[in-house]
């Protein structure tokens, strides 16, 4: 049986600083059926391709972290309060439950599906840490959400305008301890980064990966990666595996 559906969203509020912004909807259908890690297949008015989006569910409102790349997600920063999208979800996986403490690793989009997990995981009492990566103060937005999922929270701004400077995955490792559970999403340098932390004290540890999508259900073919135990479908094995299982390309900075 499907799990999915086509659901209609309506935006009720955005806000957009620059190439990056936060649409909050209105998607009651949905709510309720979405887990942390799972993403949809969200319509973008225009164009013939849907755009894979991994939300947060916070007070009963759906929230999208969407960075302007192209046309698809600058044309969903442009939409008007009011517009109404069709959304086909929820896909793919969810996060894995922690073994004991979890450490959250996010950068840039990442921030949506790891929020969303925090809020779940501090609700079931479980003890969370939240650490989010930005490039500078302009993502400050993001603090109230943060705070509220109710983990602790430690941010950082590469250039140190906001919380603590640099990295988020250079401060990780000092940060792990026996029976903790790592989460990362991001860019792949973060990702890879905090994969290596938590194998250097043999933690378990889960990334969500990226794939160019269409279809978002596995018909297409077209969001196949190889893994360690050979090839997958992003979008229905995945989009969270355990990093252990992922080649991570060799890029020379950390994020
Ligand atoms: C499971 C999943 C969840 C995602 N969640 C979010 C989210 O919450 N917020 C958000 O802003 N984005 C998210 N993305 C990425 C987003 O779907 C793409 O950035 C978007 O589809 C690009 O469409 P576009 O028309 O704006 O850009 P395009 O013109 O299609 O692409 C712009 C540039 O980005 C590259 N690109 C496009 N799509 C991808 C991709 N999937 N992986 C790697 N590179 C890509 C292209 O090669 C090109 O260089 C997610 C992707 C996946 C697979
Ligand atoms: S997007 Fe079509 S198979 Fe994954």
């Amino acid at each position: 049986m499907r799990a999915w559906d086509d659901h209609r969203l309506r935006l009720v509020d955005k806000e957009v600083r620059g190439e990056r912004g936060l649409l909050v909807f209105d998607a009651p259908s949905l709510v309720e059926a979405l887990s942390p890690g799972q993403f949809l297949n969200l319509e973008v008015p225009g164009r013939l391709l849907r755009r894979p989006m991994a939300p947060a569910v916070m007070g009963g409102r759906l929230l999208v972290f969407v960075r302007g790349r192209g046309p698809g997600t600058r044309g969903l920063l442009a939409l008007p309060e009011g517009a109404v999208l069709r959304a086909l979800g929820p896909l793919g996986n969810a996060f894995p439950e922690p073994r004991g403490r979890a450490l959250l690793v996010s950068g840039g989009t990442g921030v949506g599906p790891l929020l969303f997990l925090a809020r779940r995981l501090v609700a079931a009492g479980r003890e969370t840490v939240l650490f989010h990566g930005a490039r500078d103060a302009s993502e400050g937005f993001l603090l109230p959400y943060l705070r509220a999922t109710g983990a602790e929270v430690r941010f950082f701004t590469e250039d140190g305008s906001l919380g603590e400077r640099g990295f988020p995955t250079e401060m990780l490792p000092f940060s792990l301890r026996p029976g903790d559970t790592v989460y990362a999403v991001g860019p792949e340098p973060l990702m890879r980064a905090a994969a290596r932390a938590a194998a250097t004290m043999a933690l378990p540890a889960y990334v969500s990966l990226e794939a160019h999508m269409a279809c978002g259900v596995g018909s297409c073919l077209s969001c196949r990666v190889e893994l360690k135990s050979g090839p997958v479908h992003v979008c229905q094995d995945g989009p969270v595996f355990p990093a252990e299982e992922v080649f991570f390309a060799e890029t020379p900075h950390v994020r």
